[in-house]
């Protein structure tokens, strides 16, 4: 039962909650009119402290195609975090308006903070460099979607791991599905924080780290290629430096699995060559795809309008 329940960390729900949520995200997709107009009369709060384009519109797509509305801010100048308000006050403020809240802030913690202060549930669509469940959602999806099953697969994540929130999420939501193994494939300043795979050993999920691509991509069921995340440098040398770091591009594809999946959360910079994106193992568009349907599911579920 969802019915009023945040959403913050993908611990958050357990697996037989996800389950849930795919089923009825595959049978929205599938059944063009399934559940439309089920949200009609409720509100969707959408407060967007930092940029998005597919979290922000596949949520609201989500919320109008239920029969809902949306309100909030695409970003903070517009609001009254502007002249000082604090995240608590304007959280405690919108939950009046809105019937649940979905929020991304540059902050680590901010949406669970902002869960103590609401009356309406709240989504964490992105907290810092820290958590972002809902793509997580999408993620687990696509993987279904695409390999049948979440169950012995080799996961390669490539990238910007330290500061990847998507990667965090997948990470330690993948860690609990059956017989998988993770290959982290960074430069060692951009590897995967030791806070996601600490538990990994005692729960018996194996998982090595590298920094080439090429000796591990021949081993992948699945590629999930990452941005180096810019706004979260400390320094702009550092960051030119390590940018492109590694880019997916034809001649690497050949040396993958026929059948290796590739999904990134976009938006990508340089780190997949466009002439990938023909290839039938690029799934990063589909997937984003899909991010509508699961959050359709997800609102609908948290709005207890399924159970
Ligand atoms: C990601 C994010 O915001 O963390 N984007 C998204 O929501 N699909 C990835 C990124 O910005 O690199």
């Amino acid at each position: 039962m969802l019915f009023g329940r945040h959403l913050i960390e993908p611990d958050n729900f357990t697996l037989e909650e996800l389950e849930t949520i795919f089923t009825l995200a595959e049978k929205i997709e599938r059944e063009g009119d399934y559940l439309r107009d089920s949200c009609k009369g409720k509100v969707l709060g959408a407060l967007f402290f930092e940029p998005s384009t597919r979290t922000r519109l596949s949520f609201e797509a989500a919320m109008l195609r239920l029969g809902g509305t949306c309100l909030g801010f695409a970003e903070p100048s517009s609001s009254s975090t502007a002249k000082g308000e604090s995240l608590a006050d304007t959280v405690r403020t919108v939950s009046c308006y809105a019937d649940v809240i979905v929020m991304r802030h540059p902050k680590e913690g901010a949406a669970l903070l902002a869960s103590r202060y609401s009356a309406a549930p709240i989504i964490n669509a992105g907290d810092g460099g820290h958590h972002h469940p809902t793509q997580t959602l999408t993620d687990l999806l696509t993987i279904r979607q695409m390999r049948g099953s979440i169950d012995s697969l080799t996961v390669g994540f490539c990238g910007d791991l330290k500061f990847g929130r998507t990667v965090h999420s997948l990470a330690k939501a993948l860690a609990r599905y059956p017989h998988i193994t993770m290959i982290f494939i960074s430069p060692p300043e951009l590897r995967i924080p030791r806070y996601i795979t600490e538990g990994f050993a005692g729960i018996g999920v194996s998982y090595e780290e590298t920094g080439d691509l090429e000796k591990v991509i021949g081993e992948l069921d699945v590629l999930y290629m990452t941005r180096v995340q810019r706004e979260r440098f400390f320094n702009e040398e550092d960051y030119i430096r390590l940018k492109d770091s590694y880019i997916l591009n034809e001649e690497k594809m050949t040396m993958a699995k026929e059948d290796m999946t590739v999904l990134h959360p976009l938006p990508r910079v340089n780190e997949i060559a466009p002439e990938v994106d023909a290839d039938p193992r690029a799934a990063y568009f589909r997937q984003a795809a899909y991010g509508m349907y699961v959050r359709m599911a997800l609102l609908s579920s948290v709005l207890g309008v399924v159970c």
